[in-house]
């Protein structure tokens, strides 16, 4: 019948529950930008985001407090609520504390209140404005830290993304170029994942994304990336990884950066119990999930 032909067009995004974060704050244009792709796409979006840049902070926690001095950007007035949102679109919620704290909230009150008591079925954050590479960042990142807490507490698949180009602005100024087109990278990975059906991850397991710096002049169309299995670092002493591209070894993400051959997106397979990169068995499981969109380095 003519209508379950139209039906198996509706974007597999469409019932997706998302709660999205970042570190560097809930009126960052980069993560409002995302926002609004995602929700265009047909995922049910709901962000819990710090009031201020979070950046660094790694998996620290803390109870919210009231916001004196107001939020970033003058997107909330002085002496507003530990938590809030924006009365026009209550999608929209920030939460005085740092980015597994704003995670955490959304994801056991603020988003299941808006949804009929339902959870999330994915944790998105970011995209990070600048790049998130390697063990130490791995760390560090507030960004990495609330998709991990995510994952490994919360038991939801999650991906923490960053874009190298380091350019902050406001949730109402236009959105750069670099915003518009990490955007639409980050849909593209996860769209990849969400067609490849649950569980979207292995336990345990959540992605780590990388997008290479966008300019006037290189890498501002999306047609341009590649994207690239990676390891979050070195891994020199570690058994092997799995079999791609001709070989037993990922490269590293820094090592995809460096390489200057062109406008790349790294994906790191992370493991939540140390953030470092996950096994080859699991490796192997993830892989065949992303591999109509990866290419091999040149
Ligand atoms: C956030 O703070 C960090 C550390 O203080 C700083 O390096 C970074 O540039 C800030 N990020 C933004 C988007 O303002
Ligand atoms: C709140 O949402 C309205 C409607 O989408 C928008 O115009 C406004 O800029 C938003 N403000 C903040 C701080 O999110
Ligand atoms: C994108 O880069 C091309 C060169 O590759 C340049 O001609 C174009 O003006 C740039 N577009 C934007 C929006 O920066
Ligand atoms: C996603 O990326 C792949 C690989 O570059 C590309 O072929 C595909 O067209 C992209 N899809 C969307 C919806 O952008």
């Amino acid at each position: 019948m003519r209508s379950c032909v139209f039906l198996s067009f509706v974007p597999l995004a469409l019932a997706v529950r998302v709660i999205l974060s970042n570190d560097d704050g809930w009126a960052e244009n980069n993560v409002r930008t995302f926002f609004d792709v995602l929700d265009k796409a047909g995922y049910q979006v709901v962000l819990s985001a710090p009031v201020d840049n979070m950046s660094g902070t790694g998996s620290s926690e803390a109870t919210p407090r009231a916001v004196f001095e107001g939020c970033r950007y003058s997107s909330c007035p002085p002496d507003s609520p530990a938590t809030g949102y924006n009365s026009s679109d209550p999608r929209l919620n920030y939460v005085n504390s740092y980015p597994v704290t704003s995670i955490k909230t959304g994801i056991s009150k603020t988003a299941p209140a808006l949804w009929g008591g339902a959870a999330p079925q994915l944790a998105l954050t970011g995209p990070n404005v600048g790049h998130n590479m390697g063990s130490r960042r791995a760390r560090k990142s507030g960004t990495i830290g609330a998709a991990v807490y995510a994952t490994k507490i919360a038991k939801i698949p999650a991906i923490a993304f960053a874009g190298k180009s380091i350019i902050s602005a406001a949730w109402d100024d236009p959105a750069p170029v670099s915003s518009k087109v990490y955007a639409e990278l980050a849909l593209n990975v996860t769209s990849t994942l969400v067609a490849s059906g649950t569980p979207y991850l292995p336990v345990d397991t959540w992605l780590s994304v990388n997008f290479a710096r966008v300019t006037s002049s290189k890498c501002n169309n999306t047609n341009e990336f590649k994207y690239i299995l990676t390891r979050i670092g070195s891994g020199y002493h570690e058994a092997p990884d799995v079999k791609w591209c001709g070989s037993t070894r990922l490269p590293t993400e820094r090592r995809v950066k460096d390489s200057k051959s062109g406008c790349y997106v790294t994906i790191s397979i992370g493991d939540a119990n140390d953030k470092s990169t996950v096994d080859a068995a699991r490796q192997a499981q993830v892989l065949p999930k992303l591999r109509s969109i990866l290419s091999c380095l040149p």
